[in-house]
């Protein structure tokens, strides 16, 4: 049976500045709900949710160098998504599993050679927490902060970016090891989640602070030991002033640099060597062998309320360009998804 099958495309590779939504089209197709004949190791999906995450900006341009492959224009863009199997020819996977991984922002997906997907063995928690809490962001919280900030219990941890998919994560994981965490985020609103929902010890709004050093010194008067960098520029230089002997720097991602021409230098990094600073850049994926031990560690954690997580749900694929784009403007409260069907 053929079926309308919606699709975000790219019209164009993006050039210089923030991308637009008219840089994006929702378009239809036809699709038959079947892998078609002869095609081996293939799976027909029907897309629930897919995730908005801000390293999709790289694949809007045409990168030779980006971690991540460009889309192609004219396709539908792909991401992170909660999918369910329609139809398979591949052994691994059979009509009515439920899997996360990447998969085109379309309401369809025929995917060829499946490799990287993770099949969802619990479903006693929410179906959207497998491209935040469960999924992409949840294993760079916890990879980042457990496998590269080396953290221990008293450590003083500084997080930006604080209140988004990852950093929400990344200062509760801190708390329940027992540290002092501070977040800065992008509004008041945000300010008040991560003090009242995700146990903050302190947060501050950085629009709102002329002087970044003055305000970090404010919150660390005795330094930072760790600091999960989400946004570079300007908030790591004023950093780097305030770390302190041994401090650890965990590299996630510098969203602030994301749509700059030219990438804003950083001035201090002397202080590396005075205080002997370890700063380590880290992708997700290498940790992807860590996820069955994720899962151990938080499902306990999530059904005991030790773990909250907020999403910000944008309804239809009609919603998606401007989700996405949002990013950059903090316009997300929480984790950025888009709901393609809630009928599974
Ligand atoms: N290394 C990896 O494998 C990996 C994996 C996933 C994500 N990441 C990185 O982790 C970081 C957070 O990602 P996420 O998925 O959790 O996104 P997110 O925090 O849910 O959304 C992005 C947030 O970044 C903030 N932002 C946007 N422009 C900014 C700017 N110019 N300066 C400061 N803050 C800005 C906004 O919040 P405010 O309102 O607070 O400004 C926005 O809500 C990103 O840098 C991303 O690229 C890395």
């Amino acid at each position: 049976m053929a079926v309308r099958n919606k699709q975000v495309i790219l019209k164009n590779y993006v050039t210089g500045g923030l991308p637009k939504e008219s840089d994006m089209e929702v378009t239809e197709i036809s699709i038959q709900l079947k892998v078609p004949e002869g095609i081996k190791d293939a799976i027909l999906l029907k897309n629930l949710y897919l995730s908005c995450d801000p390293s999709m900006i790289d694949s809007m341009r045409k990168f030779e160098t980006s971690y991540v492959p460009s889309f192609e224009p004219g396709s539908p863009l792909s991401g992170y998504g909660v999918a369910k199997v329609l139809d398979s020819t591949h052994p691994d996977y059979k009509k009515g599993d439920f899997i996360w991984g990447i998969t085109g922002w379309e309401e369809y997906s025929l995917i060829k050679a499946p490799n990287q997907f993770f099949k969802i063995q619990h479903m006693d928690v929410p179906l959207t927490y497998y491209i935040g809490l469960l999924g992409m962001p949840g294993m760079t919280a916890y990879a980042g902060f457990y496998e590269v900030c080396s953290p221990k219990k008293g450590d003083y941890v500084y997080v930006s970016a604080a209140s988004g998919a990852v950093g929400q994560l990344v200062g509760q994981f801190a708390k329940l090891l027992g540290c002092y965490v501070v977040g800065s985020a992008g509004s008041e609103e945000k300010v008040e989640l991560l003090k009242n929902k995700f146990g903050f010890d302190a947060a501050f709004n950085y629009k709102e602070e002329p002087d970044l050093n003055a305000v970090l010194k404010r919150y660390f008067p005795e330094g930072i030991d760790i600091y999960f960098e989400n946004v570079g520029g300007k908030m790591l230089d004023a950093v780097l002033l305030n770390m302190r002997i041994h401090g650890r720097i965990a590299a996630c991602g510098m969203i602030s640099q994301y749509n700059l021409d030219h990438p804003e230098g950083v001035h201090n990094l002397m202080h590396v060597v005075l205080k002997r600073v370890r700063i380590e850049g880290f992708v997700v994926t290498d940790f992807y062998h860590l996820y069955p031990q994720f899962l151990e560690m938080v499902i306990p954690q999530i059904k005991e309320g030790k773990i909250t997580y907020v999403e910000d749900t944008a309804e239809g694929l009609e919603a998606a360009p401007a989700a996405l784009i949002g990013l950059f403007t903090g316009r997300n409260v929480g984790k950025q998804l888009i709901v393609v069907s809630h009928d599974w």
